[in-house]
């Protein structure tokens, strides 16, 4: 019997040194961690079971067999973060480059399909050099299997990414399609393809970093959410960010313990909006002062910066909030706006995360290349977004809302459920200067000022929507917190069903 468990504990030691100690240093040189250690990280202490470590490749080409490494490229399991399950896989650059084999492919699909048997999120850590350029078209169907459960699982369990090494060609469309991504800087990058061929067809001279690294990805193409310094940074933002989401669509979302008063006020927004109203200020001063502890997770924090989006607690319940920033682009909405925070407002849908909305839109912003590059499109994913969404949705105007961008921010005609606004708010269908040019052509300079003076006067304010009931109540900027507390308790039961559908057709 003794002999039997030395045996057990051999094979687990060769297969937890995946592709050798020198590949090991290998990879600690280039500043990355292991797949093992990466999960130590990112899993409660003891938690991590994993599954399938003695699987191999089933090739015979290349000398393919006489290299068998147990595990063949990927760990995987599952464990718990802060006691509660998720599953994971991590790719094993030792092995192979972390490439995907038919195996490999099927660990990961095991991994996929036991999250979903019930309902846990999937966490996949990827460091790979791609297709398993061995196995050929094997490899090219274990892509396209993972990817199919990939695209099952969305909108039923949370599928979150880590991109933590080389992601190139198809393998990037895995992360695509799960629900966020963290990549590292310097070491992680994403292409269809790479510099090389990039230099081949179009001629261009470019870096792997700047092509797909972590900054590109997270400020110009918005394929990642966060862009962290190192692996370990990014292994304990997943542990925060895991925090806030319920386990799947059947689940509510998680509630943590706060000492924070669910009441407590803070004067100091009733001085925050400056009396200028063409003078920005922080947002995020808004969204912090209101949410438990002022902890705040925001995604896509350097993409689009004139849309905040992110998620929060209130009374120790998640919530995700989306708010205009005065403070970038005077709080417009643009098309990298609109698609940033559509696909934020989808998926606090999916995983019954409440709404919070905090609007200061001066409108749509203007010019050819927004008219040429879709705005109308664009900005028809965050109408349909909120529209669509049945989660309890709680919207805060703070100053501007206007014209078409009042609508689409969650507005009482997309079925918002409390709509409140500050006294310093402006609700009209377009700021006063704008307003009083057109009705007033060609009235001289004295005359314009004055008649500007008047519509300000009339419609500078929350009183004529309140009047009309788009504005349930006119909220003391103080109360900000109590209120949407107050609220949310309110709609705890909310229940609101869209008619059936095999599935809407949102504005792609
Ligand atoms: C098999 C691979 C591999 C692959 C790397 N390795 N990529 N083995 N298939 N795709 C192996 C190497 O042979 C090497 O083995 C070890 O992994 C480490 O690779 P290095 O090249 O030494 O590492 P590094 O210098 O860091 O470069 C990493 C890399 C490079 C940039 C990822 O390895 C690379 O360019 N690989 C090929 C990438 C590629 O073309 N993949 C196919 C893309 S097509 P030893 O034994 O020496 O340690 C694709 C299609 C998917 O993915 C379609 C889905 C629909």
């Amino acid at each position: 019997m003794s002999d039997i468990i030395a045996q057990l504990e051999a094979k687990r030691a060769e297969a937890m040194l995946g592709g050798g100690q020198k590949r090991i240093d290998s990879q600690h040189a280039k500043g990355k961690l292991t797949a093992r250690e990466r999960l130590e990280i990112l899993l409660d202490d003891g938690s991590f079971e994993e599954i399938d470590m003695y699987v191999e490749h089933n090739c015979v080409d290349f000398g393919m067999d006489e290299q068998h490494i147990p595990g063949d490229g990927v760990v995987t399991g599952s464990g718990t973060i802060n006691g509660r399950l998720v599953f994971v896989f991590s790719q094993d650059f030792t092995v192979f480059g972390g490439s995907l084999s038919e195996r490999h492919a099927e660990k990961i699909c095991k991994v996929l399909d036991n999250a979903m048997k019930v309902g846990a999120p999937v966490i996949g850590i990827n460091d790979s050099g791609g297709a398993r350029i061995q196995e050929g078209v094997a490899s090219l169907g274990g892509y396209a299997d993972v990817f199919q459960k990939n695209v099952l699982a969305s909108g039923v369990i949370p599928q979150l990414s880590l991109i933590m090494g080389p992601c190139a060609g198809g393998a990037v469309y895995s992360p695509a399609m799960t629900d966020f991504i963290f990549m590292v800087k310097d070491s992680s990058y994403m292409f269809v393809t790479g510099p090389d061929v990039v230099k081949t067809v179009t001629n261009e001279i470019v870096t792997q970093e700047e092509l797909g690294g972590a900054v590109t990805h997270t400020t110009k193409t918005s394929v990642a959410d966060v862009a962290y310094e190192n692996d370990i940074e990014a292994l304990l933002a997943a542990r925060d960010f895991i925090d806030f989401m319920p386990l799947s669509n059947r689940e509510e979302v998680p509630e943590r313990p706060t000492a924070d008063p669910w009441d407590r006020l803070e004067e100091s927004l009733d001085t925050l909006i400056p009396d200028n109203a063409n003078q920005p200020y922080d947002m995020h001063e808004v969204i912090r002062k209101m949410l438990d502890e002022g902890d705040f997770f925001e995604v896509q924090p350097a993409h689009a910066g004139n849309i905040i989006c992110g998620f929060g607690r209130m009374e120790g319940s998640t919530v995700g909030v989306v708010a205009n920033q005065p403070m970038v682009l005077a709080g417009c909405l643009d098309i990298n706006a609109s698609k940033k925070a559509a696909r934020f407002v989808r998926y606090c849908d999916a995983f019954n995360i409440p709404i919070v909305t905090l609007v200061d839109v001066p409108g749509f912003l203007p010019g050819t290349s927004q008219e040429h590059n879709g705005i109308i499109k664009h900005g028809a994913k965050l109408l349909f977004a909120y529209a669509e969404a049945t989660v309890p949705k709680i919207t805060i105007i703070t100053r501007k809302a206007y014209g078409g961008a009042y609508d689409v921010m969650a507005s009482k005609h997309l079925r918002g459920d409390l709509n409140y606004a500050w006294p310093t708010a402006e609700i009209a269908v377009m700021g006063a200067k704008g307003a009083v040019e057109i009705i007033f052509r060609g009235k001289t300079p004295e005359e314009i000022a004055e008649r500007t003076a008047e519509y300000e006067a009339r419609f500078a304010n929350p009183f004529i929507a309140a009047q009309k009931g788009f504005i349930d109540e006119v909220i003391l900027p103080h109360s900000t917190r109590r209120r949407v507390a107050l609220g949310l308790r309110k709609l705890r039961n909310k229940q609101l069903e869209n008619p059936w559908k095999k599935h809407d057709n949102i504005p792609l």
